[in-house]
């Protein structure tokens, strides 16, 4: 959805020499992008991610954090930072990306949630790891970015509490508790849809933010 989405906002007819996907974990993001580039460079600062990531032939992948992606001696046409951005330290990783990036590149960054009623008080049973961003298209604007669009999607979708559980479980911050206190995690996630059976589905929201951002 957001590479379609991305080509044609940008009308793009012809494939870009290079894509930079940060924080490209196992290659989710690498492989779907990797249509749109001759060549794709994948970076992650975890080796453990990289080791599973899904490759491809104009694919490769290095060890590297968003902060110092001007160290990988690269100019993209294309960055892109999918379920990955809110972990970096944004203005280092704004600074350097409008550095190495060609003149009149983009910068794509994408997010995804599900939402529920049921599932409203979940910043406050498991608060969220990294810093909650604010201000971003001012910020982006600052350090040498013209926003060219904020695109959301949202749209309804069924599962079964048993494979939202699922998914819940996989969310960092509810990592983050059943760690410290794997008890009162799940005393905690056991409290959402508790009146449901586990196959029975659920009509939730599914959305989604495209940043598209420029090189000014
Ligand atoms: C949810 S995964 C996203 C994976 C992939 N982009 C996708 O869309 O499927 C987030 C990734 O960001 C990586 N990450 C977090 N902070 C990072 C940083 N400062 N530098 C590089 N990678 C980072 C994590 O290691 C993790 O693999």
């Amino acid at each position: 959805m957001v590479v379609s989405k991305v080509v044609n906002y940008l009308q793009l007819a012809q494939p870009l020499d290079l894509i930079l996907d940060v924080g490209c974990g196992t290659g989710h993001s690498t492989q779907a992008f990797a249509a749109l580039a001759k060549n794709i460079v994948g970076v992650d600062h975890s080796k453990a991610m990289l080791s599973l990531a899904l490759s491809g032939d104009n694919i490769r992948y290095e060890v590297q954090s968003a902060e110092d992606i001007d160290q990988l001696g690269i100019r993209p046409n294309m960055i892109i930072a999918g379920q990955s951005f809110h972990w970096f330290n944004r203005r280092i990783f704004l600074k350097k990306s409008q550095q190495i990036l060609k003149e009149g590149g983009t910068l794509i960054i994408f997010t995804h949630a599900i939402n529920h009623s049921e599932l409203a008080e979940m910043d406050k049973d498991f608060p969220q790891p990294f810093p909650v961003q604010t201000k971003f298209k001012e910020e982006a604007e600052i350090l040498g970015f013209t926003q060219l669009d904020l695109l959301v999607t949202k749209e309804t979708i069924r599962r079964s509490k048993q494979d939202i559980i699922n998914h819940l479980r996989t969310l960092s911050s509810v990592e983050k508790e059943f760690q410290s206190d794997p008890k009162l995690a799940a005393s905690k996630l056991g409290r959402y849809f508790f009146n449901v059976q586990d196959q029975e589905e659920i009509e939730l929201t599914s959305s989604s933010q495209i940043w598209l951002l420029k090189k000014t």
